[in-house]
């Protein structure tokens, strides 16, 4: 029967590119074709042994209290999260990094996805007036997962990079500050650091200067820190994370260290800004999942998650990222043109295929047919005025380094063989 949706309901509930990408990727590792397609989509953190042998020991001291583990079970947490938690959070920041913040700085939500949606509703859409306003992406392409959780058409403003092309097969974005006004309309500035997808850290001088931006238009700067220091860490560069002042709105997850089951993201930030978070979460959802932050609490007043982090997690992604890079040279060689962003953090290399005659998505469903899952790059050039004089914008694939060497051999080279056949026939 054909019901009657509401708009806002029509738009959350449309098949967008999250919810294809999402489907793609739980048939892949659950469904007909699991063990045979390569999983080079998704971002997935990577089973890494000495963390899964820190959450199994972490779940059996929690079942092992017995009246710990029941109150756990049994109560609601606050809308703004477990109190313990919040305080060894704060203190863990206030010690690792410097930052003059209390358990009044945070807010538990449902993964940092969830705090995207509830920032975003908070920060973006028309005020109270009527008059818009906007989410500014000072450089794209940027995470997917935003792209669909404005409620409104024409929320974001993203900008265009500057490119910097290095040797033959390197390329990296910059902010282009000239091209980065604030106007009036805006509500926030969110950027990803390190970024989904390219592996963009923005350097330490960019981040002051979106800083000083925000702060001049009195909006707050959301800085997307899920791949970030000082957990999971997955940082390559020399890239330091931001001082502490409350303009800035840090979102944090246990996803990337390898919690992603858990759905546990953090928003530090203002008092202000918290208390709405938290007011939201007990509207949207009463409160979040407890578990996470039971599993990470502990580890983090014992520092073994920062330790994790720096001794173990971030050199195991560097190492991949190195050995993805390594492979895909040898795969691809000089076949045809590519080039692939410095890769500066997260999970993934973010390839550029500048003579890349069909548009990516139709590169997805060839390599679909291959049996490897990668992610079209389109989807992550949104909220931009005109792409139609921006080839680039149709020419990247995203491909995760999280996965075993084979699936990355292998994947890369049945990609390098279709992007062969795909040239030569041209
Ligand atoms: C840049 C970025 N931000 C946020 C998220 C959401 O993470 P979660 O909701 O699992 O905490 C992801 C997940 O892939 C991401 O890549």
């Amino acid at each position: 029967m054909p019901f009657r949706y509401s708009a806002v309901g029509k738009k959350l509930s449309a098949r967008v590119g999250i919810v294809e990408l999402m489907e793609d990727l739980g048939e892949a590792m659950s469904g007909a074709d699991a063990g045979t397609m390569r999983m080079l989509g998704g971002g997935n953190p990577a089973a890494v042994p000495e963390a899964q042998h820190l959450w199994r020991r972490r779940l059996t001291e929690i079942l092992s209290d017995a009246d710990g583990c029941d109150r756990l079970l049994v109560n609601y947490d606050g809308p703004a999260g477990s109190p313990i938690f919040r305080e060894q959070l704060a203190s863990c920041l206030k010690q690792e990094l410097g930052w003059d913040v209390s358990a009044k700085n945070v807010a538990i939500t449902s993964g940092a996805q969830t705090a995207f949606f509830q920032l975003f509703s908070l920060f973006g859409g028309p005020d109270e007036n009527g008059r818009m306003q906007k989410i500014v992406l000072p450089i794209t392409p940027e995470y997917i997962g935003y792209a669909d959780q404005l409620l409104n058409e024409g929320e974001f403003s993203a900008r265009r990079p500057r490119l910097e092309l290095i040797g033959d097969h390197q390329f990296k974005y910059h902010i282009d500050f000239d091209n980065l006004d604030l106007a009036e309309d805006v509500g926030a500035v969110c950027v990803s650091r390190p970024t989904n997808p390219s592996g963009n850290v923005i350097s330490d001088d960019e981040l002051t200067q979106l800083r000083v931006l925000a702060r001049q238009r009195r909006v707050p700067l959301i800085v997307d820190n899920a791949y970030g220091q000082p957990f999971p860490g997955a940082v390559f560069t020399d890239a330091s994370p931001p001082a502490w002042d409350d303009n800035l709105v840090m979102v944090l997850s246990l996803s990337k260290i390898g919690l992603p089951g858990l759905r546990t993201g953090i928003v530090v930030a203002s008092e202000e800004i918290v208390d709405r978070i938290a007011a939201m979460t007990a509207v949207v959802g009463l409160a979040n999942n407890n578990i996470g932050q039971a599993v990470a609490g502990e580890l983090l007043a014992s520092g073994e998650l920062l330790q994790l982090s720096r001794e173990v997690v971030r050199p195991f992604y560097e190492q991949k990222s190195q050995l993805a890079q390594s492979i895909l040279a040898a795969q691809f060689a000089d076949s045809f043109p590519y080039r692939v962003h410095a890769s500066e953090g997260a999970f993934f290399l973010w390839l550029w295929l500048p003579e890349l005659p069909i548009p990516t998505r139709e590169l997805y469903e060839r390599l679909k047919q291959r049996n490897v899952l990668v992610v079209p790059g389109e989807y992550f050039f949104y909220g931009l005025e005109d792409q139609s004089d921006w080839p680039h914008s149709r020419q990247c694939v995203r491909v995760t380094f999280s996965q075993s060497e084979q699936t990355i051999t292998e994947g890369l080279a049945e990609m390098a063989d279709e992007l062969r056949r795909i040239h030569e026939s041209r």
